[in-house]
């Protein structure tokens, strides 16, 4: 019964079964808001401060009608920019008369009539961040409206705070909002910069950790780095806010996406939707609604996870459950894809013969004798939720291919396969097929016969150009098909290779050049125009100092652009530095090959001259431009290579 319950009942009953199984400590004395930490979602990640009441309707509607409010997201939170810029003639803050002319208050009806909460945003400062009327020192009188329109929760930002001391402000309105007699909750936003973790449960029930998040890979894993340590402060009624989630905005894969959402999940982190979800995809909408991360999530023993390993590209990450069980995360950051093993015994469960395994993606289940392998897609997760005793009689199996990252076409490379039996039974004998595009083929033929298999089964395929393969992105497939405990079984895998023809010769434009890959912290790196807005393609002429350049890369901290140089190039220059576009940033610079770095300016500031930068390439294979955020943040990070080339 137990574990039944813990697979699969909602985030709402975890919530009554917090209180029936409890005592959650109250971190704001009398008050038991978020005994799980807030789901629900916010307008800020998408909308900036282009919202109105409409869309707040809106998103009512679709968090109702769309089976997010019964997954559990309750809060529907109004961020920065719903106030008229002055407040009116009683000196209270009052909403944007054109944006949202029927007020809070309807729209907080509007919300409780569809079983919602609704939460709205001010700042511990004399303006909000978006130059809005805000909260400081009149803490009383705006507790009071938020009270009486209704508001279930405020989240309360940190612009303009004229450098008073963070405690006194957050504690003014805390006890503000409690002298309403109305529960509101106090989310902290003071991104982490007086370690609200060791003050913030006095005064709310979540803080924020960092600065803000953005819908890029770096941003996200930059986030998590910086959630190490912070597990000891989280509990009931008091949760590390690692900002809200990105999912579905378009700027990271569902792979990503999925990480990005078991991870935060993994931290009791709230979950609090960014999207639009009048138009959320359906791979967006799984990803949201998956039942058994939120349930992962929302656990009434509220213990948030932590990093167990960290082996460079691959993490584990591992939460111990109320009902004696684990979850854990294979957390993959590398170019391809890895093959990943934890035991059981590591992850704080109950020593057992036999442990009950199920896919939190998939829905899998099966049983493991103590090993657990996962095959985790490059920047992807594997989460498996782990039971002492029992589970289905189908083992756990895995199969992983290993390929290189790139190929050479007029090469032949090996890929390997390996097959996992983390279950009692002996696989029966079976086959195996290797599948490659077109213009190669592989020695040998593509099937082989699969041995009784006991633990692990390898093989080794030798891949060759027949003819002369197309350049660029391809696939590579493997499938293992077996017979085991009276089932039939087949596992597949997946593996990117970049097929590279000749490297660059002679003198080229790095941005004539196609990207093995990239990353970066706004948007996509652009080619010949600085960083821009956040689209491909709305950059400005690469401008530093003042001097403009016809050619170059506009990136945005932080940022990796990977180019294949094959071994055959000497050196890499550009001239690099802020773009004048922005008002502020200051970054650094590097240049890396193979994983080592050759060269890098330390810091860069906005107005700074371009810095001539030239790294000796000779024999590597894979260059890695990078420009990291030169110690402070990413604000008005624009990092422009001017003129980069590659001489080979
Ligand atoms: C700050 C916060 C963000 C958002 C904006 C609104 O940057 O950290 O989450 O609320 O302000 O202006």
């Amino acid at each position: 019964m137990r574990r039944i319950l813990a697979g699969l009942v909602s985030g709402v009953v975890l919530s009554a079964l917090a209180v029936a199984f409890g005592p959650p400590a109250s971190a704001v004395p009398g008050q038991n808001l978020l005994p799980a930490p807030p789901m629900g979602w916010n307008s800020w990640n998408k909308f900036g401060c282009a919202i109105d009441e409409n869309l707040i309707r809106q998103t009512a509607d679709a968090m109702a009608g769309g089976g997010m409010r019964d997954a559990g997201y309750r809060y529907l939170n109004i961020d920065d920019c719903w106030m008229a810029p002055q407040r009116d003639a009683n000196d209270d803050l009052q909403p944007d008369p054109k944006r949202f002319p029927h007020g809070i208050a309807a729209l907080a009806d509007y919300a409780h009539a569809r079983g919602l909460k609704l939460g709205i945003y001010s700042s511990a400062g004399t303006r909000t961040c978006a130059g809005f009327p805000a909260s400081l020192d009149h803490e009383k009188a705006d507790a009071r409206k938020f009270a009486q329109w209704g508001v279930d929760y405020l989240k309360y930002d940190n612009c303009n705070n004229e450098n008073r001391p963070a405690i006194q402000r957050y504690q003014a309105m805390s006890d503000a909002l409690r002298a309403t007699g109305r529960p509101i909750v106090l989310s902290l936003c003071e991104w982490g910069s007086n370690q609200p973790w060791k003050w913030g449960a006095r005064y709310g029930e979540l803080w924020r950790t960092t600065d803000d998040i953005k819908d890029s890979w770096l941003s996200f894993t930059g986030i998590l780095d910086q959630q190490v340590g912070l597990e000891q402060y989280s509990g009931p009624n008091a949760w590390n806010d690692p900002d809200m989630l990105e999912v579905g905005n378009g700027h990271m894969s569902d792979t990503e996406y999925r990480a990005h959402f078991s991870l935060w999940a993994l931290l009791n982190a709230p979950l609090i939707a960014g999207n639009d979800l009048r138009s959320s995809d359906p791979a967006t909408a799984k990803i949201l609604r998956n039942r058994d991360l939120i349930a992962v999530d929302q656990d009434w023993g509220g213990k948030q996870g932590h990093k167990i390993r960290d082996d460079g590209d691959v993490e584990v990450w591992a939460k111990p459950m109320s009902d004696g069980s684990a979850a854990v995360v294979l957390f993959n950051r590398g170019t391809t894809p890895a093959d990943v093993a934890v035991r059981a015994a590591d992850l704080g469960v109950r020593h057992a013969g036999r442990y009950r395994v199920r896919d939190l993606w998939t829905g899998e289940e099966s049983h493991s004798t103590g090993d657990l392998h996962g095959t985790v897609a490059s920047h992807g997760a594997v989460v498996y939720r782990v039971w002492p005793g029992g589970g289905a009689r189908t083992p756990l199996t895995t199969l992983a291919l290993n390929a290189p990252e790139l190929a050479d076409a007029a090469r032949p490379f090996t890929v390997t396969t390996t097959l996992h039996n983390d279950g009692a039974p002996m696989l029966h004998e079976g086959s195996a097929r290797l599948s490659v595009p077109s213009g190669w083929a592989v020695d040998n033929g593509p099937t082989v016969t699969l041995p009784r298999t006991k633990d692990v089964w390898t093989h080794q395929w030798t891949v060759r150009p027949v003819g002369v393969p197309p350049a660029g992105p391809v696939t590579l497939t493997a499938s293992a098909s077996f017979g085991v405990a009276g089932q039939a079984v087949t596992r597949s895998a997946a593996a990117p290779v970049t097929v590279a023809t000749a490297p660059p010769a002679g003198s080229s434009q790095v941005s004539a050049l196609p990207f093995v890959s990239s990353s970066n912290g706004w948007g996509p790196v652009e080619r010949n125009t600085s960083n821009g807005e956040a689209e491909a393609g709305d950059g400005h002429p690469i401008t530093i100092a003042g001097v403009r350049y016809p050619t170059g890369l506009g990136a945005h901290a932080p940022s990796s652009v990977r180019v294949f140089l094959g071994g055959s190039c000497r050196a890499v220059t550009a001239k690099v530095g802020v773009d004048d576009e922005t008002s502020g940033g200051t970054v650094a610079f590097e240049v890396w090959g193979d994983g080592k770095r050759l060269a890098s300016t330390g810091v860069v500031r906005h107005g700074d001259a371009a810095v001539p930068l030239t790294a000796d390439v000779t024999g590597v294979s894979v260059v890695d431009l990078r420009v990291t955020d030169g110690g402070d943040d990413t604000a008005y990070d624009h990092a422009d290579w001017a003129g980069a080339a590659v001489d080979c």
